[in-house]
């Protein structure tokens, strides 16, 4: 993979792909701001190395087209305070862009509107990649969290301008094969959130790298209908039990560990909760949590790995009875000695709430994006600067 160290930025302007996919409350400011702070060493890497202006892009949520919601003029605040310097928001008509951007004076950080407000970004439109490229003399790559789309601003611009990964890309893909191709054992991946669907790939592509694979989580709820038990009005997948079925049956089924009891209420409203085994799941009841037995289990296989990567809650943690096995697990992964890493939007909003970011050692930026690196998928964003998966 070509690194921002390969390319020369003294008096060129650079066009940098971040994800500045955060969130804004009602006020209009941005409530999380993670991902812009993550894009910061790369932006300081850029403005130290002598680049006469900075073009930042990024989309933000899932525009149809102008969506004065999901502007990124929330962001420019946040971002020219944590940089400690101005940031201008760039004319939308990409022409007049290009006249600001080549009147600027040098060391200029400028942010484009949503990528996602032009049309042809989803579709990788060439003109309009063409059009993003002639902004810049340079392309930076530090958009970990949209690597897994070939879109204009990620992918296409990367064929038209020298290109390279900025550091953020680098940091998440060094952790990511860290566990992927190093791990240090015993090596535990824990998976949670509702769909075997989203977590099938994962599951196979880490089955033969770890030691332990816990499963949590409504899409537990699958596998445990796939071994025949009774699982009342549990959240489940009808058309994944077969799936299911296979992967309990399949190569490395032993390393497999589900829950053995669980946290069950008649309503996601209720109060009135009871923990069961696994196998006296009431035919009125559904599963939110995973039971203090399991709880037990997951947590003692977790502190005694030497790797651990995490991706999904095992229960409803938004809801504060059905919070207890998310947060002992997250506690678990902190109270880990060994390498740890946290994936995917709701695991490390529970992270958070437990109080426990600081204590893991690697907090993707990316969902999407580090779920399809563990899947072994390629990425169209990271392909197209040379980089190959193991
Ligand atoms: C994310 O939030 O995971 C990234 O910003 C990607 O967003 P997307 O799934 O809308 O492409």
């Amino acid at each position: 993979m070509r690194l921002i160290e390969t390319l020369e930025y003294h008096g060129r302007a650079v066009f940098v792909r971040v994800d500045f996919n955060v969130t804004v409350g009602d006020d209009g400011s941005v409530t999380n701001d993670t991902r812009i702070r993550a894009a910061l060493p790369t932006l300081r890497y850029l403005l130290d190395a002598g680049a006469s202006a900075l073009v930042l892009a990024s989309h933000r949520g899932r525009p149809k087209g102008f969506d004065p919601a999901l502007s990124l003029g929330p962001v420019v605040e946040r971002l020219a305070m944590l940089l400690e310097c101005p940031v201008s928001v760039l004319p939308f008509d990409l022409a007049e862009a290009r006249r600001v951007v080549g009147a600027a004076g040098s060391g200029t950080v400028f942010l484009l509107e949503n990528t996602r407000f032009y049309p042809g970004e989803e579709a990788n439109d060439p003109t309009l990649a063409s059009s993003f490229a002639s902004l810049a003399d340079v392309f930076v790559e530090d958009a970990f969290g949209s690597v897994h789309r070939a879109h204009a601003s990620t992918e296409g611009i990367a064929h038209i301008l020298p290109a390279a990964a900025g550091l953020l890309v680098q940091r998440e893909v060094r952790a990511l094969e860290r566990v992927l191709e190093r791990p240090e054992r015993p090596f535990t991946a824990v998976l949670g959130g509702a769909k075997v669907s989203d977590k099938a790939r994962v599951i196979q592509n880490l089955l033969p790298r770890v030691d332990r694979l816990l499963i949590g989580g409504a899409m537990a709820n699958t596998f445990l209908l796939a071994q025949g038990l009774e699982v009342g009005k549990s959240l489940v997948e009808p058309d994944r039990v077969e799936l299911a079925g296979s992967l309990l049956g399949g190569d490395g089924s032993e390393k497999l560990v589900l829950p053995i009891d669980v946290v069950v209420a008649d309503s996601l409203d209720s109060t009135d909760v009871a923990s069961v085994p696994v196998k006296a799941i009431p035919a009125s009841s559904a599963v939110y949590d995973i039971g203090p037995e399991t709880t037990r289990l997951f947590a003692s296989e977790i502190v005694g790995s030497h790797t651990v990567v995490w991706n999904g809650p095992v229960g409803v943690f938004e809801r504060e009875v059905f919070a207890p096995g998310t947060y002992a697990l997250a506690e678990a992964v902190a109270q880990c000695p060994g390498y740890t890493v946290v994936g995917g939007g709701e695991s490390i909003t529970a992270l958070g709430r437990s109080g426990f970011s600081d204590r893991v050692d690697h907090i993707s930026t990316g969902g999407g994006a580090s779920l399809e690196f563990l899947e072994g998928r390629a990425l169209p964003g990271l392909a197209v600067l040379g980089y190959a998966n193991a």
